[in-house]
């Protein structure tokens, strides 16, 4: 990704989205990697800050950042992307002294159903997020900073799609290009967000998607400088995880066989829509021949029904099995609830050697919080 960003934009800047996966150890890699901060909370902000990034090196996004965060974050050099009016207000109890060149940036809400018909996440409802450039509620966010003398430095235009397409920067790139003109905007940076896929075979890669944006920004007079963030969270970080569970139990009822995993679905599916996984089965002992068998419906620890992964016909599973599922890494942990079971323990590989980075949460854990 770094490369193909910056063969096109020398000083193109990419941000680690923590909400796809907020594990310290793997932030602090992407720390180590170069990457940036793109956090969407004060809470996230501040774990940035406690694990090391400067507020210069932070992107601090979403639509409800609390005040003091937002304070902090215009006056020591962060990116701050604003989404909303009472942000807008908070920018006139900033120090004065740092607005005309703070960073800030505007997110832009755009119908991409228009350009890109069927691929958005909310279809006709539009995206909630950001200030309506056809409802020219952006235009009256430009005209306030300007009237308080604050710097538009950026605007924002990240778009969650079902497709994860090309179009989807096609389409960011031409409406920056035509706001840009409209209002006669002099940016320095363009933070086109993630959504991106991250290097599967037959799908887009970073040099076709970069190369849609540079397409557009190149040939333009107004656009030819200004720099690119982007800040990716599932492309870096989702086939790099896998959740390695093992059987417990089989159980035959009158019309089923349950297999019973000491993992849940919980955590590798929090929001219950998956309909299919990657995953393989290593047999404990390899030397009994796999066997056909009625069709086994693989289960979790949890005591909800539902909490069932899928159904396999072969090989037959035997406590001590292991089920691994693979390409968890985006939008799992960070979502696990503490429900039946506190947080599991996750482990690194690095050089043929296994790292345990978070131990098992026990019940002291849970406690610590509590009164
Ligand atoms: C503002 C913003 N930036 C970046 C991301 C990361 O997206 P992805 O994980 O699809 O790359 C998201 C995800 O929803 C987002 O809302």
């Amino acid at each position: 990704m770094l490369t193909a960003l910056h063969t096109r934009w020398s000083r193109g800047i990419v941000g680690y989205s923590f909400k796809t996966n907020n594990l310290p150890w793997v932030i602090r890699f992407m720390k180590d990697q170069g990457l940036w901060a793109e956090v969407v909370s004060s809470d996230e902000y501040r774990l940035a800050e406690l694990l090391g990034f400067d507020a210069a090196h932070i992107i601090f996004n979403g639509p409800v950042k609390g005040k003091s965060e937002f304070m902090d974050a215009v006056e020591h050099g962060a990116v701050v992307n604003i989404d909303s009016k009472r942000e807008l207000h908070w920018l006139e109890e900033c120090d004065k002294t740092f607005l005309d060149h703070a960073n800030i940036g505007l997110r832009v809400n755009f119908c991409i159903e228009e350009y890109c018909s069927g691929e958005s996440q909310c279809g006709s409802e539009d995206g909630r997020f950001g200030f309506s450039y056809e409802r020219g509620e952006l235009y009256d966010s430009i005209r306030y900073l300007r009237k308080i003398g604050a710097n538009l430095a950026g605007l924002h235009l990240h778009c969650s799609s079902k497709t994860r397409s090309v179009h989807i920067y096609k389409a960011i790139a031409s409406v920056v290009q035509k706001i840009v003109h409209e209002y006669h905007l002099d940016l320095q940076y363009v933070d086109i967000g993630g959504g991106f896929f991250g290097g599967m075979v037959g799908k887009p890669s970073f040099d076709d998607y970069f190369e849609a944006i540079y397409d557009v920004f190149s040939h333009d007079p107004l656009l030819k400088n200004v720099n690119i963030i982007v800040e990716p969270g599932m492309s870096l970080i989702g086939s790099s995880v896998s959740y390695v569970t093992e059987v417990v139990d089989v159980k035959k009822t009158k019309n089923n066989l349950f297999v019973l995993l000491d993992g849940s679905r919980i955590h590798i599916d929090p929001l219950m829509r998956k309909s299919s996984y990657t995953y393989h089965v290593e047999k404990k002992d390899n030397s009994i021949k796999a066997s056909e068998c009625d069709e086994q419906i693989l289960c979790g620890f949890t005591c909800m029904e539902n909490d069932r992964f899928f159904k396999l016909k072969a090989p037959e599973l035997q406590p001590g099995d292991r089920v691994i599922f693979e390409k968890v890494g985006a939008y799992t942990m960070g979502l696990s609830p503490q429900f039946i079971s506190f947080y599991p323990p996750v482990a690194v590989m690095q050089n043929g050697e296994l790292k345990v980075v978070r131990r098992k949460n026990e019940a002291e854990d849970f406690l610590k919080s509590n009164i």
